[in-house]
């Protein structure tokens, strides 16, 4: 949500597959080692290659804690919501799911026995489809709170991904992934860091062989990723989130900071010109400011792109794989035709920077289709934006 850009450099760089974790070396020091390893490719590029172009199947099995009830769950996102998507050229999906339902299942509960059952068999169905899965540990921020501090809440999520980990661990490799955690919002990067590794090694002592996703601390934007060091576990690809700007793809968000609020129609490309008039919607000094310095900021195609060559020479640095989780635009008050340029822009650039992706999302507030009682209609600009097939 609040957050910068994602995945990099697939064929660029040659690993020494496995020496790293092999030889006890850790970060920086096995990265480099890794990255300086000549005419091997690390299986992890190979399996990056399933996670080029993908969507954010929001909001179904995580953010709604009011309702993870099986009649929900089979009727938000449907069969043919999957078989959708994978017609329009996706070849994989984010799914995120809320770790409490987990939690009850790991307990024993009804009720989270039949979310992890539905899970199962959505999985079965997206895989049916030719879609990857990333399996996504998106947990409301109470969740993440009791990991900020002391050890209960860390080891509860050990806990939690050894056994989410065994139970998938027969799941096709090469297609079902597995998030460590979506947006952290933690503060510390070194304890964020220390509490991955932590979860690596929970995941390791069931299952050696699915990749991992694994991002920076607080909302796991690009800067987040940047001052990341790569674990020793060679099998892990490195995300971020990409949001930027800002004013443009949160306008009128109610969720990331007051002076998005009143924000309409905001241009991109930015000019001092067009975005005069954003100027006027700002009740406040500050947020005048917070759009002035956006009138300034000359966020274009060829920003985006400088932009993220940053998640591609990372990856280059370290020689691991980068993903780009989350991008999108709010589409309630963005002007259309300035959501699909943003969506071009960052598709062309990430493509550019062999920086897989998963647009947020797919049918709600940042949505590729709509859905209405009748049916599902599909926004044909943006899916041309994302350079996927229109005609579907
Ligand atoms: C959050 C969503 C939010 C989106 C864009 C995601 O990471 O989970 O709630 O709509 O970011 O802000």
């Amino acid at each position: 949500m609040r957050s910068l850009p994602g995945l990099a450099g697939v064929a660029l760089f040659a690993l020494g597959a496995g020496t790293a974790a092999a030889s006890g070396q850790t970060g920086q020091a096995a990265g480099r080692a890794l990255a300086q390893a000549a005419g091997q490719r690390s299986p992890v590029f190979g399996r990056a290659e399933h996670l080029r172009h993908g969507v954010n199947t929001a909001l179904w099995f995580a953010q709604s804690p009011a309702d993870y009830t099986v009649n929900r769950l089979q009727t938000f996102t449907t069969d043919r919501d999957l078989q959708l998507i994978a017609s329009l050229g996706f070849d994989h999906i984010r799914l995120s799911i809320d770790p409490v339902p987990l939690t009850e299942w790991q307990q024993g509960r009804p009720e989270g026995k039949a979310f992890v059952a539905e899970l199962d068999r959505v999985v079965q169905v997206a895989l049916v489809n030719k879609l990857a899965v990333v399996l996504d540990i998106h947990p409301e921020s109470s969740y993440k709170q009791k990991l900020l501090q002391g050890e209960a809440g860390v080891a509860d999520f050990d806990s939690l991904w050894k056994a989410f980990a065994s139970h998938f661990a027969q799941a096709d490799a090469a297609l079902v992934f597995f998030e460590l955690m979506n947006e952290p919002e933690q503060s510390d990067r070194y304890r964020w860091q220390g509490i991955e590794a932590g979860a690596i090694a929970a995941i390791r002592s069931v299952d050696t062989v699915h990749t991992l996703i694994a991002g920076g601390a607080h909302w796991s934007g690009l800067s987040d990723l940047l001052n990341m060091e790569p674990f020793a576990d060679t099998n892990v690809i490195y995300t971020f989130h990409d949001y930027d700007p800002f004013p443009f793809t949160h306008q009128g968000a109610t969720w990331a900071g007051s002076e998005l609020i009143p924000l309409r129609e905001v241009p991109y490309p930015a000019t001092p010109d067009g975005v005069a008039k954003n100027l006027s919607q700002e009740p406040t000094l500050a947020g005048a400011l917070f759009v002035e310095a956006f009138a300034m900021s000359h966020w274009d195609a060829d920003r985006i792109d400088r932009t993220l060559a940053f998640a591609e020479r990372w990856g280059q640095q370290y020689g691991v794989p980068v993903y780009c989780g989350e991008f999108g635009v709010f589409r309630r008050y963005a002007d259309p035709a300035a959501r699909q340029r943003w969506l071009h822009d960052m598709r062309v650039a990430m493509d550019r920077h062999r920086i897989g992706w998963s647009m947020w999302d797919y049918q709600t507030d940042f949505g590729v289709v709509r859905k209405t009682g009748t049916g599902v209609e599909v926004d044909r600009g943006v899916v041309e934006a994302l350079g996927l097939k229109a005609e579907k």
